[in-house]
């Protein structure tokens, strides 16, 4: 099969690619790089993706997943196009759809991949790979509004985009119904089974539309937490009625937890929130009871005491025992992490009971380019044309590789660029409503007919139409358009006379090498090229048209050009560039000067003993007095140092200079006035008065930029080695530096604190990087989610008492807690309640997956970046948020006018008196 795929690679179609389900049900399942089509155990019909041309297929292998439609994925190339399935729909019906991601380390990178996917023209979500073996779910529910809908990768950040599964499944007529759904997708957020029996989770054939309902009783952190104490699991056999509607399949409604002890209590994240959502929960009656007693409760939400007003009496609310009763909120505001409880009433003899849940979100649509339908109708002339299939919207995410847009909300086409891509035919009539057209290059093909009439794109300003065989007259109408400044049509078979409206303008004009074509009334009047000073000005535009469509956006994504030092040259001879100053070297005698004699010492680590200097010209430094004397050659010191001295960056403490002399080796740094973030933590240094939460955000983030800046920055890579909250030191404004990179590598054998090969401190030192003695950057992740789970706790790396018995690690101690939802028992007491439970909970979770066991399982740095700067963001905008929610929640209301339930009746889910609060 393998020659079949490489030839795939380059095939040119001769149909339109879009998948359309054969089958009934409306189903549609790609098995995406699969070699063919299958019928899966519980009944699914997949079917290859092999009319992609884009893109590779890899083979994967996940430990117990078996799934023949995971141990293929296809991936595409880290550039800066879009790359798109297109799928086949019907105009006015409901579907859902839904991708799936198994990254399975198909590349063997160290590197997670990290892209965007979009739906239409319409952002949807940005999937990022945490863990190998994990799979991403996303799904989305929509109303179709034309005959195809396409997703879209696009963005890579960080790895190549890929795909595993893409499932389309149509609902049946009036289901997931909204006043909301001509402008907003629903993207799923969660769907719970509760009182499931097994992990396992229901979809097809249980449920029609394979929707698939996730078990409580699934294991993963901050998923289902704080449970009630009495919260018990309950199923029936009998048959309940779900044949209405969207309602969930019987095996879940059969199923429930009732809180035996008069609540059911959750915490769960909710994924794409916060923001505005749809709620819906689904109740059944299925216990018996006695006629005297009752089963009576409450929602009640964080913020939201009006929801908690009314009262559910489930066999009431459904009329009858064994009948689904789903009180939901259309439009409801959520947080990302949402408790909610459910409590009883003073007179109900029983305890509330849930069968299962679904949250969605609102997610915006986008129109996309007004442009599309225009376009859309140029391209059907050439569907076998590859640049004719790459899908989706021209413009959004990004445009297609033959067009540019304007940057506008909802962007124009602003050029075409089909040269010499063997058109035939007439220039496609609809190219002219392209009203936003500022550049047409259509030169170099084989075009017959006339040339249009152009006069609606009154922004067009260069039209290239030479070299082809365009017959009829030049119109007049092109010298109208007032903003022409070249033309070009040479080389073609046009005829009669240049309009003297093109001839008085002024204008870079071709029209030699047609044969009939002549100025004025004159006969065989070759007029050749105008050009004149313009020429120098084509050729420059030319290149930056050039630039601009070849500009891969991909491969700038490891390194930050305003960064990225001469290091690259590897040499440390060389001192030609600008930045490559060689490192200072100090005599002893300078040293002894500005320290005063080594007076006085304002640290000690691993790697010596640190005094404080001052320069005569008044600089402060720092001076790291070696303790080791087993370091290189002098040569190779002071080439190794200089290499580090090169190494500059906001978030790095700057080295200076050395000093080798007199059986000494010392280091010369800048001086950080705030001493190191230990300290700050838990030193002698705080005083009661701790960092805050924000203050610590920002030194997580100032040092994981530095650390990003060594492992992806750097040629060679830099790894740390030995990050802790001691090498992290704090200037004058408390903005962070990571100090003492670079520095086991120059000590060959000399002091280290665990073995002689292994390196590092106790209680930061990656357990795989201990066991294997295989370094790698992820050795580095390790250490700084012990820093991090440090910010968020206050607490020691290594204690023999702060975290009871049998624990003297932080990590153990914090994955205890964090995985148990219990968030609040590792959170520093300094803080008090000065910070954002989100905003928390992001940063506790990110420093859990950066303690993974294994290395391949921790995120890269830049991940970590990317999450302490959401969290800083989440912090930042508290007060804003809850404003803009108010906003917007208003603003949705005002839109869907008298019609938005939730708007008047905000309550509207739990009470009794609205039997269906969908319109249904
Ligand atoms: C799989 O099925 C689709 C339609 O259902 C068909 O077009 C395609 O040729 C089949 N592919 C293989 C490899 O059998
Ligand atoms: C799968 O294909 C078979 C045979 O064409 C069909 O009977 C069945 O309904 C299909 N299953 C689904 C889920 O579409
Ligand atoms: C795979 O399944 C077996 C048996 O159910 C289990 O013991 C093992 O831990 C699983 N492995 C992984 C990686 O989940
Ligand atoms: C691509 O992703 C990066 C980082 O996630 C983001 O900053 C950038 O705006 C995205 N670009 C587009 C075109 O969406
Ligand atoms: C779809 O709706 C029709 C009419 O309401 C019904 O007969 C049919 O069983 C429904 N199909 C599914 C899969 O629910
Ligand atoms: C019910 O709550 C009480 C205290 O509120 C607790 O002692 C008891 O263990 C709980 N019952 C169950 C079954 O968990
Ligand atoms: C145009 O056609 C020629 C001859 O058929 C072929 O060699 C060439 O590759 C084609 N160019 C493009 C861009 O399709």
């Amino acid at each position: 099969m393998e020659p079949f795929f490489l030839s795939s690679l380059l095939f040119i179609f001769l149909f339109f690619f879009t998948f359309s389900s054969a089958q009934m049900l409306g189903f549609v399942s790609l098995d995406c790089g699969g070699d063919k089509n299958f019928t899966d155990e519980i009944g699914l019909n997949w079917t290859s993706d092999d009319r992609i041309a884009y893109g590779e297929i890899s083979a994967i292998s996940v430990a117990n997943e078996t799934r023949k439609q995971y141990t293929t994925l296809r991936n595409f190339p880290a550039d800066s196009r879009k790359y798109c399935y297109t799928l086949d729909v019907v105009s006015r019906t409901r579907y859902l759809l839904r991708a799936t991601f198994l990254y399975g380390n198909f590349d063997n990178n160290n590197v997670y991949p990290k892209f965007d996917i979009s739906i239409g023209a319409t952002q949807w979500s940005t999937i990022v790979i945490s863990d190998a073996n994990t799979i991403e779910v996303r799904e989305i529910i929509f109303l179709a509004s034309s005959s195809t809908v396409s997703v879209c990768l696009s963005n890579a950040t960080t790895g190549k985009p890929f795909i595993s599964t893409l499932e389309l499944r149509q609902f049946n007529g009036s289901v997931y119904f909204s006043f909301y759904e001509e402008h907003f997708y629903l993207s799923v957020s969660a769907r719970i089974n509760f009182g499931a029996e097994t992990d396992e989770a229901i979809r097809y054939p249980d449920d029609p539309f394979d929707r698939i309902w996730e078990s409580d009783s699934v294991k993963k952190a901050n998923y289902l937490v704080d449970v009630a104490d009495g919260t018990e699991k309950i199923s029936t056999s009998v048959s309940i009625d779900v044949n209405r509607d969207e309602m969930p399949p019987e095996k879940v409604m059969q199923t429930a937890v009732v809180g035996t002890n008069g609540s059911l209590t959750y915490r769960l994240n909710l994924d794409g929130f916060p923001g505005i959502g749809r709620a819906y929960s689904y109740l059944a009656e299925i216990e018996d009871f006695p006629r005297n007693e009752s089963r009576k409760f409450r929602l009640v939400l964080p913020g939201q005491a009006d929801i908690s007003k009314a009262v559910v009496n489930i066999e009431e609310n459904a009329l009858g025992k064994y009948r689904v009763y789903e009180p939901g909120f259309n439009n409801i505001s959520l947080p990302f992490v949402m408790s909610f409880k459910l409590g009883k009433t003073a007179d109900s003899s029983r305890g509330p009971l849930l069968n299962a849940m679904e949250i969605n979100k609102y997610l915006e649509k986008n129109d996309g380019s007004p442009d599309g339908e225009a376009i859309s109708s140029v391209i059907s002339q050439y569907s076998s044309k590859d640049w004719a299939n790459e899908g989706g919207d021209p413009c959004l995410p990004v445009p297609w590789s033959w067009i540019l847009c304007s940057s506008d909300q909802q962007p124009r086409i602003v050029s075409v660029l089909l040269s010499g891509k063997n058109l035939t035919g007439d220039i496609p009539l609809d190219i002219t409503k392209l009203t936003g057209l500022v550049e047409l290059w259509l030169d170099g093909n084989m075009l017959t007919g006339p040339i249009p009439d152009f006069t609606g794109c009154t922004d067009l300003k260069i039209i290239h139409l030479e070299n082809n065989h365009l017959a009829g007259v030049l119109p007049a109408s092109l010298g109208n358009l007032p903003n022409l400044r070249e033309l070009y049509v040479q080389n073609n078979m046009l005829s009669g006379t240049v309009p003297s409206e093109i001839l008085s303008k002024n204008l870079v004009l071709n029209y030699s090498g047609n044969n009939d074509l002549h100025k004025g009334s004159r006969k065989k009047d070759q007029l050749y090229v105008i050009i004149g000073s313009a020429a120098g000005a084509t050729i420059l535009l030319l290149a930056t048209i050039v630039s601009c469509l070849f500009m891969h956006k991909g491969k700038k994504k490891y390194y930050d050009q305003d960064h990225l030092i001469s290091l690259a040259t590897q040499n440390p001879e060389s001192k030609s560039d600008g930045h490559a100053e060689v490192a200072h070297c100090f005599t002893f005698s300078e040293i002894k000067n500005y320290t005063n004699n080594f007076e006085k010492k304002i640290g000690s680590g691993g790697f010596g003993v640190v005094y404080y200097g001052k320069q005569t010209n008044g600089k402060e430094i720092a001076v790291k007095v070696l303790t080791s004397n087993t370091y290189q050659g002098k040569i190779e010191f002071s080439n190794e140092v200089s290499l580090l001295s090169r190494i500059h960056h906001r978030n790095l403490v700057q080295l200076l200079g050395y000093c080798r002399e007199e059986g000494n080796s010392m280091l010369i740094y800048e001086f950080m006035h705030n001493g190191t973030l230990k300290e700050h933590l838990y030193g002698p240094l705080t005083h009661g008065r701790s960092i805050n939460w924000i203050q610590r955000l920002e030194i997580a983030e100032d040092s994981a930029k530095g650390i990003e800046y060594l492992h992806t920055g750097c040629v060679p890579a830099v790894i740390h080695r030995d990050l802790k909250s001691s090498n992290i030191l704090l200037d004058r404004h408390m903005r962070a530096k990571v100090s003492d990179f670079g520095l086991s590598k120059l000590n060959v054998d000399g002091v280290s604190h665990v073995s002689s090969i292994v390196r590092g401190t106790v209680g930061y030192l990656d357990p795989e990087y201990y066991i294997s003695q295989q370094l790698t950057d992820k050795s580095d992740i390790y250490s700084f989610g012990v820093i991090l789970l440090e910010l968020i706790s206050g607490q020691e790396a290594i204690s023999n008492d702060s975290f009871g018995a049998n624990c003297r690690n932080i990590v153990q101690w914090a994955k205890l807690h964090i995985e148990s939802g219990d968030i609040q028992g590792i959170i520093d007491p300094a803080l008090r309640d000065d910070y954002d439970l989100q905003s928390m909970w992001k940063i506790a979770e990110k420093a859990l997956m950066c303690v993974q066991p294994h290395g391949h399982m921790r995120p890269s740095i830049s991940e970590v970046v990317k999450e302490v700067q959401d969290a800083i963001a989440i912090e930042r905008e508290v007060e804003s948020v809850s404003d803009e929610m108010t906003r917007n929640s208003v603003h949705s209301s005002i839109n869907m006018g008298s019609m938005d339930l939730a708007a008047t009746e905000n309550y509207l889910a739990i009470d009794d008196s609205i039997a269906r609060p969908t319109a249904r």
